[in-house]
């Protein structure tokens, strides 16, 4: 990889990646702003998108048209929707999905987007392994692979963690994910998305949220440091 691009959606899940990059120099494109550098002796552009899938999208479309960037990483914090998950575990992804595409009044499956040949984009093999022997060896015994659930929506609710689920497989819920995903798979470039729980998606989300974001952060953080050193 030439340059890999890292994105996080709130200051939060970028503040240690900052606090890490070396000869830095900034851009702001469309709102945002890009911090081109050196992160374990490698080149890096580190942005922070911002909450939500088009905000996601369109710092991913910026990272490839402005920034060249071989590979993205994306880290941060998500709900955890899978049972096997406690707060502060790892999900690296497998897939992703983004949960509230409902076409489904015209018959196309819920998630899927119509006269798409794909609506659950696959992360990069390569970039999921590194990640996953990262997450193993950083915090061992934390870490699922699974499917990221991406939606404009913060889930707060245990029958919807339940239809995600069990509906649609997912292993944790969250705002961005999927939207990198897609503009990576339509771009041709590799990513993974690294997510650590701060949340159970339930009634008690927004306290959890609060209390655990921070540290949730940085553990994706320790994963994102521990995988770029074995890139
Ligand atoms: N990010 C962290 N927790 C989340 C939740 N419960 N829903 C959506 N995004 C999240």
């Amino acid at each position: 990889y030439g340059t890999i691009g890292i994105i996080g959606a709130m200051e939060e899940e970028i503040e240690l990646l900052l606090q890490h990059l070396t000869e830095a120099q900034t851009e702001r494109h469309a709102g945002m702003t890009y911090h081109k550098g050196l992160f374990q002796g490698r080149k890096v552009v580190i942005t922070q998108s911002g909450v939500g899938k088009v905000n996601a999208a369109v710092c991913t479309q910026v990272l490839v048209d402005r920034f060249g960037v071989d590979a993205i990483i994306f880290t941060g914090v998500a709900g955890a929707v899978d049972p096997k998950l406690n707060i502060g575990d790892i999900v690296v992804s497998t897939s992703s999905l983004q949960h509230d595409v409902d076409v489904t009044a015209l018959g196309f499956p819920r998630g899927t987007i119509p006269y798409q040949e794909v609506s659950e984009y696959p992360s990069d093999e390569h970039l999921r392994n590194l990640a996953k022997e990262a997450a193993d060896k950083v915090y061992p015994g934390r870490c699922l692979t699974g499917k990221v659930l991406s939606g404009d929506q913060f889930i707060a609710d245990r029958g919807v963690v339940k239809s995600l689920y069990e509906d649609l497989g997912g292993a944790c819920t969250e705002m961005e994910g999927a939207a990198v995903a897609q503009a990576c798979y339509m771009n041709g470039i590799p990513h993974v998305i690294i997510r650590s729980m701060s949340d159970r998606a339930d009634g008690s989300a927004h306290e959890n949220f609060e209390e655990f974001t921070v540290e949730a952060s940085n553990r994706s953080f320790a994963i994102v440091k521990e995988m770029v050193q074995a890139l």
